[in-house]
């Protein structure tokens, strides 16, 4: 099932994501954050691998890597200009922000994807897993205001 390997794509971007944004948190509650949600995404791959055997599928080919990996191309251009630990600090926020975005979709896809193909288990994890992604996204998105005012003053 193509939307189960997109979503199993993604977490694994996720998991290198999250560890690196960890090590390069500028404060304890921000780690916890990016370390927390690694625990998540390790465990969303590991549910989304068990039912695509369960499926008896096999791993083809990701239309998502492609996008994620034009996302972080376009970010890290845009963005690399962050020279300092705060200016870095956002630019991790909105990656962050751009990649846990772009699981929701994703999710919202399989979700739909599992129901057309009468696959309720797959469809019923896609939700949880959804539900996790935007309660993420939403953490980050708090955080982006506060952080960019510090990278300004840091940067003046
Ligand atoms: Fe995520």
């Amino acid at each position: 099932m193509r939307y189960i390997d997109d979503a199993i794509a993604l977490e694994a971007a996720s998991i290198t994501a999250m560890r690196d944004m960890a090590k390069d948190a500028v404060s304890t509650d921000e780690r916890l954050l990016y370390e927390g949600h690694l625990t998540e995404s390790e465990s969303h791959k590991q549910r989304l691998e068990g039912r695509l055997i369960t499926l008896g599928g096999e791993a083809k080919r990701s239309l998502v890597k492609d996008v994620m990996n034009s996302i972080g191309a376009a970010a890290t251009n845009i963005l690399h200009a962050g020279k300092n630990d705060d200016e870095k600090d956002t630019r991790n926020l909105l990656q962050a922000y751009a990649m846990e975005s772009l699981e929701v979709a994703v999710y919202e896809a399989l979700y739909a994807a599992a129901n057309s193909s009468d696959d309720g288990e797959t469809a019923l994890l896609a939700r949880q897993i959804q539900g996790e992604e935007s309660a993420m996204a939403k953490h980050l998105f708090f955080r982006i205001a506060d952080s960019s005012i510090i990278a300004v003053g840091a940067a003046t």
